[in-house]
């Protein structure tokens, strides 16, 4: 069966007794994007990966995957085998090294997967014969790919794939994730770094409590939502405070960010030029100037006025 898009999902709703965790959502998934959901904690995500990977049933709507239907058993069977899987807080067998543990999800698979080319194409082919419990993180995620690819699935979904890793292991495993694309995946990433969804995503859907809040490619939302662009200026060694020089710019609409660099609105480069005069005529000529265009951060916050910590709650 092809399907125009790789995901099709209308109107659909899951509650758990009283909540309602998926509240009549609809999107497509295009073959062999990276799209990510991107969501604080508890907005919903996992419930509909878990509905897509037929794990959960929904209460109401629809949802097709590679043009099956997630609610009839024979749509079931044939997404199962054409899936991949990578679970939130995935964990493999503790005891079992980094081969024996594939070898055990293809077996389960019945798959004749190459187990160490699965192992070379994530990086682990030299780690082999460690154990599970021993490896790293990041690492533990990578071996997480490697087995959610064992049977050659046409979609993978990686549930908050890097969350808790450190910034390189987070970074290595952005690569693989664009390999996975070269290799002509299609990706449903979960996340909740921004910077995460704007590096990868070629689609980028926002949701909080069970609701679509936008939809787009990175650049289309930060065209959007994301405002102007803003000049920060720090004091680095000018001599000059934040505090006092926030007041050099009177007029300019300058307002003091948290860590004391101060941001003002860019229209053009005549208001550049103006920061830039100020600044000379104050003698502070070691103050830097950044010109900074929004990110999906900005995004967030002008569409739920709130922002998305590091680990995930909004505040
Ligand atoms: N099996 C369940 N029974 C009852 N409530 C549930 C169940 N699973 C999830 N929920 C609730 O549904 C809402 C959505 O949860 P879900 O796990 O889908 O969110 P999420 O976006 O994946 O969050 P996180 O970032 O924490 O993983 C939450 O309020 C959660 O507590
Ligand atoms: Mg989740």
């Amino acid at each position: 069966m092809t399907a125009k898009h790789a995901i099709e999902v209308k109107g659909l709703v899951k509650t758990y007794e009283k909540l309602t965790a998926i509240d009549g959502i609809s999107f497509d998934v295009n073959n062999k994007e990276v799209f990510s959901f991107l969501g604080p904690n508890g907005a919903g995500k996992t419930t509909t990966v878990e509905i897509l990977e037929c794990l959960r049933d929904p209460t109401a709507g629809e949802a097709y995957v590679l043009g099956y239907d997630v609610r009839k058993h024979d749509g079931q069977e044939a997404i199962k085998k054409k899936i991949g899987v990578l679970p939130q807080d995935f964990n493999a067998l503790d005891w079992l090294t980094v081969f024996e543990n594939i070898e055990y999800f293809r077996k389960i698979y019945g798959s004749r997967a190459d187990s160490m080319y699965l192992l070379k194409l994530v990086g682990m082919d030299e780690r082999a014969n460690q154990r599970y419990k021993t490896l790293s993180g990041g690492m533990k995620q990578r071996l997480g790919i490697a087995i959610s690819l064992v049977n050659d699935p046409e979609i993978i979904f990686l549930d908050e794939p890097t969350a808790g890793l450190d910034p390189q292991a987070r970074r290595d495993t952005w690569e693989l994730i664009r390999k996975l694309r070269d290799e002509g995946k299609t990706t449903f990433l979960t996340t909740h770094y921004m910077e995460e969804a704007q590096a990868l995503s070629d689609t980028v859907m926002l949701i909080v409590e069970g609701k679509i809040v936008a939809r787009g490619s990175p650049d289309q939302l930060i065209d959007e939502y994301g405002g102007k662009k803003s000049i920060v200026v720090r004091n680095a060694s000018s001599g000059i405070d934040n505090h006092n020089l926030i007041t050099l710019f009177d007029g300019m609409r300058a307002k003091a960010a948290q860590n004391g660099d101060v941001i003002i609105p860019f229209t053009d480069n005549s208001d550049l030029a103006r920061v830039i005069s100020i600044l000379e005529k104050e003698n502070a000529k070691m103050a830097e100037i950044e010109l900074r265009s929004p990110n999906l951060e900005d995004v967030f916050l002008s569409l739920t006025g709130k922002r998305i910590t590091s680990e995930g709650s909004v505040g």
